[in-house]
């Protein structure tokens, strides 16, 4: 199965790759399903206070949790998957060749690996965006305001609006982490980036995803209807394993090293 790999991934010329939260299981990121996994933060399910409703009623309750998730991830190195798809970009680069990368992480390790051609579906941890003059900007504070400072004690918090970090641009508005919610839909460019390539290349590859959330769970299909070769690595069996001409099972970051050395 290897060998086969190998020669379909030298005969393409446009590889395309889709990445979700498995990718960045082995930089100590828990991942949202499976096994290791963590969907409850403070006995919150994590889809309870990442979403618009959770903002409208208590934002400082978001923010914290998003505090919490910018120290937990402040400090993350990205792995040998991460480093394998930013040398393999390099690598098809110099042969003239396309290489595109669709991730649904936010964290931004593909980009401190070094990979260039990314779309990220759900947004970046590290952006904020201003809820009343849109304005978008990088973000690395930790905590995001001196409010957020002490340890959470279990406890529930009460987060003031003055708590809240504000947009620097003049209209004082509060900023709100710059990432896709769940209810909220994706920018209609990255959908768009993330469809073409899944449509325009010849070999797709499906990379540490449950493959349960739309749309990007669907772009295998498309790149396997529009004629390309699918691969799925993963760590266990998923639903994305029966349109896949390739599976691999184990962790990312010990075979896409290998996957990717011809
Ligand atoms: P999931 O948590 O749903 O799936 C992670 C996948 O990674 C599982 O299938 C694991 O088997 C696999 N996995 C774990 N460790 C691995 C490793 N070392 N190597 C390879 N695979 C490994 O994460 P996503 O599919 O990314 O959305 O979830 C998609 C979206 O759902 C997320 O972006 C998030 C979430 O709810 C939003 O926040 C909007």
């Amino acid at each position: 199965m290897k060998e086969i790999f190998h020669s379909q991934l030298k005969k393409s010329r446009y590889v395309a790759v889709l990445t979700g939260a498995g990718v960045s299981a082995e930089s100590n990121i828990p991942t949202f399903r499976g096994s290791g996994s963590n969907s409850l933060w403070k006995n919150h399910e994590v889809t309870q206070v990442a979403c618009p409703q959770a903002w409208e009623k208590d934002p400082g309750l978001v923010w914290e949790f998003y505090n919490y998730r910018r120290k937990m991830m402040g400090d993350k190195k990205f792995n040998l998957a991460h480093k394998a798809l930013a040398d393999l970009e390099k690598k098809l680069q110099d042969q003239q060749k396309t290489f595109s990368l669709i991730t649904q992480n936010i964290d931004d390790l593909h980009f401190d690996a070094g990979s260039k051609n990314v779309t990220r579906l759900h947004g970046s941890i590290w952006m904020v965006r201003c809820c009343k003059c849109g304005y978008v900007e990088k973000n690395r504070e930790v905590p995001i305001t001196n409010a957020f400072n002490q340890e959470s004690s279990g406890e529930k918090n009460h987060y003031k609006v003055e708590d809240l970090p504000k947009c620097k641009q003049g209209c004082d508005g509060i900023l709100r982490p710059n990432v896709v919610w769940f209810g909220e839909s994706l920018s209609k460019s990255n959908i768009n980036q993330a469809f073409l390539s899944a449509q325009n290349c010849d070999l797709f590859l499906v990379i540490g995803t449950s493959s349960l959330v739309q749309p990007a769970s669907s772009l295998i299909q498309i790149a396997k209807s529009s004629g390309a070769k699918t691969a799925v690595i993963n760590l266990e069996e998923t639903v994305a394993d029966h349109d896949a001409d390739f599976v691999f099972h184990g962790k990312a970051g010990e075979i896409l090293p290998e996957l990717f050395s011809v």
